[in-house]
């Protein structure tokens, strides 16, 4: 088990870890090197005493370590707005999204209007996610949608086990895992969607449910599966609550599930793993949330009906990475 200090240490050698790397190799496009049990380059731990490479001391959590992982913003509309709104929204989106190439962007509206956001953000920097998907590739399962309708339509994106798909719905860690195998070998990006309820918190077992569902959730998948998909920590009362994690909560469980990765499928993986926030992300709590070191990015409910209240989301994605 790493100790704390060995994190904090592993969290700012990584920062360095790139550009270090690109500089001794002399390629600059180079960022793969063998990493030790800690995730580090056994030449960044020497070299990183080295005076001759002149290296910045580290600082704590600096936000370099970004330049890893790109910013994903996604628009979780559930079961909300109508056909000529969802266009309308979208394009309201679109006028105002020209210069965010830095940041990931997507929206996810209920099935039935797939088709018509997709034909309205087709070329654009918009990207279209689907709310659940149903793990068989055809057959008679009656209201159900597969993998390869949501491709047809246009879909990069797939949410899994949104918690009230798990509450409402029943689903479970296994269904979520059958869906994400599917999801991943149709070559769709999953959102895997963890979180604890307040009388977990209370109970103190946030961190005992947030690493059993995300282990359950992603058995099977290989390193490379692993560091295409996104997770999204969505504390569950906090989900349209208006009550957010403060920063320091929500960094808290995702630097925990990115260690957890790190177990499960190396460090060098779990560093590429773009890990959202989501449950009352706004504008007013987007920057300080999106600062964290871990946080990667936001699952957005509510804020994301309405152009006005989603777009400052994305902007504060764009500032910090700028
Ligand atoms: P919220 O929803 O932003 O309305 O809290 C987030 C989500 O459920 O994904």
């Amino acid at each position: 088990m790493q100790t704390e200090r060995e994190f904090v240490w592993q969290q700012r050698l990584c920062v360095t870890y790139s550009t270090l790397a690109n500089r001794m190799s002399g390629n600059p496009g180079q960022t793969e090197r063998p990493v030790d049990n800690f995730g580090n380059s056994n030449i960044l731990l020497k070299a990183s005493f080295n005076p001759a490479l002149n290296l910045r001391a580290p600082t704590p959590f600096p936000r370099k370590l970004r330049f890893v992982r790109k910013f994903f913003i996604a628009g979780n509309w559930k079961m909300n707005l109508l056909r000529d709104s969802s266009v309308a929204l979208v394009h309201q989106l679109m006028d105002q999204l020209h210069d965010s190439q830095d940041v990931d962007v997507a929206v996810c509206p209920p099935s039935v209007y797939l088709h018509d956001v997709g034909a309205a953000i087709r070329g654009s920097r918009l990207q279209l996610g689907a709310q659940n998907v149903y793990h068989a590739p055809d057959g008679a399962f009656t209201g159900e949608v597969s993998c390869t309708m949501l491709k047809d339509l246009g879909c990069s994106y797939v949410i899994l086990g949104h918690s009230e798909r798990r509450a409402i719905f029943g689903e479970t860690d296994r269904d979520v895992n059958v869906k994400l195998l599917a999801v991943l070998n149709a070559g769709l990006t999953p959102i895997v969607c963890v979180g604890e309820t307040l009388a977990q918190r209370e109970a103190g077992q946030t961190q005992s449910v947030v690493r059993d569902q995300t282990t359950h959730s992603l058995a099977g998948l290989t390193a490379e599966q692993m560091a295409t998909t996104v997770i999204a920590y969505e504390p569950v009362w906090a989900i349209g609550t208006g009550k957010t994690a403060t920063p320091s909560q929500a960094e808290e469980v995702h630097a925990d599930i990115r260690q957890l990765l790190g177990t499960l499928f190396g460090h060098a993986v779990a560093q590429k793993v773009v890990i959202q926030y989501g449950g009352s992300v706004k504008a007013d709590n987007a920057n300080e949330l999106l600062s964290q070191p871990n946080i990667d990015g936001a699952l957005v409910g509510g804020a994301s009906l309405k152009a006005e209240s989603f777009l400052p989301i994305v902007q504060a994605a764009m500032k910090i990475k700028k």
